[in-house]
């Protein structure tokens, strides 16, 4: 079936992405992605990175600033948190894969700075096609999702991270035992040093489960 524009929202919907054979050509083929209008603001398409035979793949939300500039994911503030997370948790993030749910940074400007705005579940149902590809094509064992977004493209619908936090457990929608934990960014936004401690710690925790496969 070929693609369709939904005139009033500009975004594309097309039934399925075309055949890709490997990681190389899905990031080729995401980098001219014109799914949803989120493009047209964004440096580039931040596809994901990391091992493309790996157990673990962790999904965020969404390129931040940082990762928009350089077109890596989880490079910034929230990737170093990530980062001390894993280390403390004793995963190798050199043996996972790191993407996110949505592949173009969506941002309003407050005076010079570019703010993270949330994306729609529109934009979320409209990149999960290249989530989809990505696991297909490494095939891991574990996917894991960052926060509620994250949590939402695995799922295919909304759901509460208190309903399904911290449990290893298989996701039909994606056929792989998928792990849903907090997203790093929400650790850094926690009031305090204290309330920041306490949730990096239930991150670890999380994390901890997949030492078995990454560790
Ligand atoms: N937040 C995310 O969800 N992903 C990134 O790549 C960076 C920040």
């Amino acid at each position: 079936m070929g693609t369709v524009r939904d005139e009033k929202s500009s975004y594309l919907k097309s039934e399925a992405l075309p055949p890709l054979a490997n990681l190389k050509e899905a990031e080729l083929s995401a980098h001219k992605c014109r799914r949803c209008p989120l493009w047209e603001r964004a440096t580039q398409t931040v596809f994901g990175a990391g091992d493309s035979h790996a157990r673990v793949v962790f999904v965020g939300e969404q390129p931040g600033d940082v990762e928009d500039r350089t077109g890596l994911p989880f490079v910034g503030p929230a990737g170093r948190l990530l980062d001390r997370a894993l280390n403390q948790a004793q995963i190798n993030r050199d043996l996972c894969y790191v993407t996110n749910a949505v592949k173009h940074f969506k941002w309003e400007s407050l005076g010079q700075r570019r703010l993270h705005k949330k994306p729609t579940s529109r934009e979320i149902q409209a990149c999960r096609p290249w989530l989809q590809a990505e696991i297909e094509l490494i095939q891991p064992e574990v996917v894991v999702g960052l926060g509620a977004t994250a949590a939402a493209s695995i799922f295919g619908v909304p759901v509460r991270i208190s309903d399904v936090r911290g449990k290893l457990t298989h996701v039909e929608s994606v056929g792989k035992t998928c792990l849903i934990t907090a997203h790093p960014s929400s650790v850094l936004r926690a009031p305090d040093p204290d309330a920041q401690r306490t949730e990096f710690n239930r991150l670890v925790k999380d994390l901890t489960l997949l030492r078995a496969f990454a560790g």
